[in-house]
């Protein structure tokens, strides 16, 4: 690892030596030619690390994830996965090479239940799927309870855990989540987050967008706070929760209502 990657990544000293499990290197990217949404975003992942991207609506949070998992087009800059390049592959040979994404809505077939979306997962794996679904069902027991019911009947909520499900049948590396705790009562975001946990902790590293700041602040390991299409500030959860700046411009309105609240 060099001195620069140090300086952009705070946090990652102790990795010295050890090759990311994904690493986004001066990121330009959009949805039309000629138009950025991201103006030179830098992230890095080390195996077994939870990473929390947080920032404002319309920072780019979204943009940064689809732009790793090859559905936004990246202009300039460079992606790699455990250090071959990724850049602007797409997403199929990104499953295949054990890269997950859980976007932040439409992530479930309606029409299918529960167990079919799970099988959807699977078809590039087949004689994996009733290992994975062992597995899903522990981490998930109202998925297994409610297997044959039809997805689109789902709340919010257990569409999102369904999304989540299906990224994991197929026991990828890294995964990619975009706001898996959003429109969840607070009893439901805590378990969310706590499941992230142990999703992580099994030895998936995690990269996980978050709208509920503090939260995501006080799991992750280290975080990204995304301003404008760049990176604002970056460090440890804990750094990043306890800086006056970040607090004052990103978590300031949350502290206050949470202060409110009591
Ligand atoms: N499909 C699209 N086509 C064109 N522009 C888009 C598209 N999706 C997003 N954008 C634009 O890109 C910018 C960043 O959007 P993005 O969804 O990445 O933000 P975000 O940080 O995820 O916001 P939020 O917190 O609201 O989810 C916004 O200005 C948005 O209007
Ligand atoms: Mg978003």
């Amino acid at each position: 690892m060099s001195a620069s990657t140090t300086v952009k990544h705070p946090g990652t000293e102790k990795f010295a030596g050890t090759e990311p499990i994904m690493n986004a290197t001066d990121l330009t990217a959009g949805y039309l030619p000629g138009v950025n949404i991201l103006n030179g975003c830098d992230l890095v992942c080390y195996p077994g690390e939870l990473i929390g991207i947080i920032g404002p609506n319309g920072a780019g949070k979204s943009t940064l994830l689809k732009a790793l998992f090859g559905l936004v087009k990246i202009h300039s800059g460079s992606v790699t996965l455990g250090g071959e390049d990724i850049t602007n592959l797409k997403a199929n040979k990104l499953v295949q090479a054990g890269v997950g994404f859980v976007p932040q809505t439409n992530n479930v077939f309606p029409s299918l239940t529960i167990e079919e979306n799970l099988q959807m997962g699977m078809f590039l794996r087949p004689k994996l799927f009733s290992e994975r679904l062992d597995y899903i069902y522990d981490l998930f027991p109202v998925l297994g309870d409610r297997r044959s019911q039809r997805a689109g009947s789902l709340s919010g909520g257990e569409r999102q855990s369904v999304a989540m499900a299906r990224a994991l049948m197929m026991d990828p590396k890294v995964l990619l989540l975009d706001e898996p705790s959003a429109g969840l009562s607070p009893v439901r975001q805590d378990e969310t987050f706590i499941r992230t946990r142990r999703i992580n902790k099994a030895g998936v590293s995690v990269i996980m967008v978050e709208q509920n700041a503090r939260r995501c602040l006080q799991i992750c390991d280290r975080g990204y706070v995304l301003d404008q299409g760049r990176n604002a500030y970056s460090g440890t959860g804990r750094e990043l929760a306890d800086d006056p700046k970040v607090i004052e411009l990103y978590l300031g309105t949350l502290a206050k209502d949470v202060d409110e609240s009591h």
